[in-house]
């Protein structure tokens, strides 16, 4: 990153004029410092939901929306998907470098050694209904984790922000397993120290004492790719919630339970379970595609391609590509078929065919396959966006981290445009 001598000159209305430094970050965009604005001027900018607003600097990940490029610390994410597993990404996201193979089975390992989920919490989780929204049930424990593994004062902050992390990675799996499992009226089942961290995920989830369940590998190795492909993707509105969080000196927990909060909705991480209730919408009303692609047009009509469109690519999301790639080797190696995965495709075909969706730049982004896949393992819809935040969660983690390591360490606190009411007297009750 770099910073240009040339100023930007911004000449305001009364004459006055503010020097702008000109930022160029290593990847060529630029940036103009207004962060002397209102000191010098007064003014402030407006900018809704921050489209042109960079709220920080940032070496975690890069995205090139107009080339549809994604790295994760400069590894392309094609790169990392097909010679890493989530284990190696998770460690790449939390501490900066690739592991070698001694660094990541013994993290593999201090991961399972923190698995295990306080008796306390596992009586809790038990009585949450079971028809309750996942992210709900995800969202109150990860808050609750603070409450059963505090920080604790004598420890050194940084011992105790590596402990956090380490249990945060491993108990997230677990509540996302039990969530799953109390959904279903079923017993939980402890981890196994020998089973890599996807494979404890699948036999906590299916095994049961009659079926003998042992995770397929062919599940396992699809799982560890599509939570690589979840891992991170810069300040997104999730991962902004976390730094939110994190700049006023909250705890890593909390500032997690933020992120799931706002991962929650389904213009974000709840766009999975959309799609595939879109797909068998369109499936069991026999709707056309045509007709489909007709309704999503209609402002009129709430049907959306959910999916579809993103903020940031403006062509294919890269992910999208190899979630597509991953759902039809699953498919092969396992010999099974879904219909909706032929009516996603021809959705894609017709879709990015058709100039409102062209001329607006929608193309199928992350959640527009990975449902499909999800279902094939046989996770349920509803357990789609705790997926994506299992995904996330490194990512949300090495923000927050970088956040701390900040020179500057603000507290997010942005201005506003105010629209509200002049000064106006309080009038006693009788007379209003
Ligand atoms: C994720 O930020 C991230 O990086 C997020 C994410 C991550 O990894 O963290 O990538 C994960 O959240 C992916 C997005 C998941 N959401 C969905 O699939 C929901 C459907 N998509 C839309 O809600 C929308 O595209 C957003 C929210 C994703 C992006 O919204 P923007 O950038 O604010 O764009 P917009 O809503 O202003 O849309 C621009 C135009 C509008 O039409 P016009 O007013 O110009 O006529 O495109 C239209 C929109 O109506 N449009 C769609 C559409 N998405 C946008 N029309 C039909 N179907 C859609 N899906």
């Amino acid at each position: 990153m770099t910073i240009d001598n040339k100023k930007a000159k911004i000449i305001l209305e009364d004459g006055c004029e503010f020097d702008a430094d000109i930022i160029h970050d290593n990847m060529g965009s630029k940036s103009i410092d207004i962060s002397g604005l209102r000191k010098e001027t007064g003014y402030i900018t407006y900018d809704p939901g921050f489209m042109n607003t960079g709220s920080c600097m940032s070496s975690i990940c890069y995205i090139d929306g107009e080339k549809g490029i994604l790295r994760y610390r400069g590894y392309d994410l094609e790169d990392l998907v097909s010679k890493c597993d989530f284990i190696e990404v998770a460690y790449l996201m939390v501490k900066g470098t690739l592991p070698n193979l001694e660094e990541r089975n013994k993290y593999m390992q201090l991961l399972n050694k923190h698995s295990l989920l306080h008796v306390n919490m596992k009586q809790f989780l038990r009585n949450y209904p079971s028809d309750a929204h996942p992210m709900s049930i995800l969202t109150a424990m990860i808050a609750s984790l603070s409450a059963f593994y505090p920080e604790l004062e004598e420890r050194d902050p940084e011992e105790n922000i590596d402990l956090t992390v380490t249990r945060l990675l491993s108990k997230m799996r677990t509540i996302a397993a039990y969530t799953y499992r109390q959904m279903n009226g079923l017993e939980f089942i402890d981890p196994k120290y020998e089973y890599s961290y996807c494979e404890n995920f699948l036999n906590m989830m299916f095994h049961t004492s009659v079926n003998g369940y042992t995770p397929n590998p062919v599940h396992v190795n699809a799982l560890n790719k599509l939570l690589i492909l979840h891992a991170d993707h810069e300040q997104n509105c999730s991962t902004t919630a976390v730094r939110l969080v994190g700049s006023s000196e909250a705890n890593l927990y909390a500032a997690v339970a933020a992120g799931c909060c706002a991962l929650w909705g389904p213009r974000h991480g709840g766009a999975n379970m959309e799609v595939m209730n879109m797909l068998s919408k369109i499936q069991n009303d026999k709707m056309s595609i045509d007709e489909a692609i007709r309704k999503a047009k209609d402002k009129n009509d709430p049907f959306r391609l959910s999916g579809f469109g993103h903020r940031v690519y403006k062509t294919f999301d890269p992910r999208a590509k190899i979630a597509k790639r991953i759902c039809l080797e699953v498919m092969e190696t396992t010999h099974t078929n879904d219909p909706l995965l032929d009516i996603a495709m021809e959705l894609e075909e017709k879709a990015t065919h058709d100039d409102y969706f062209v001329s607006r730049h929608l193309y199928p982004n992350v959640d527009f396959y990975t449902g499909i896949t999800f279902r094939m393992l046989g996770i349920p819809a509803n357990l789609y966006t705790v997926m994506f935040a299992m995904g996330r969660l490194p990512g949300w983690i090495a923000h927050y981290l970088e956040w701390r390591h900040d020179e500057y360490m603000k507290i997010g606190r942005p201005r506003q445009v105010y629209t509200g009411s002049p000064l106006r007297e309080v009038k006693p009750i009788n007379e209003r």
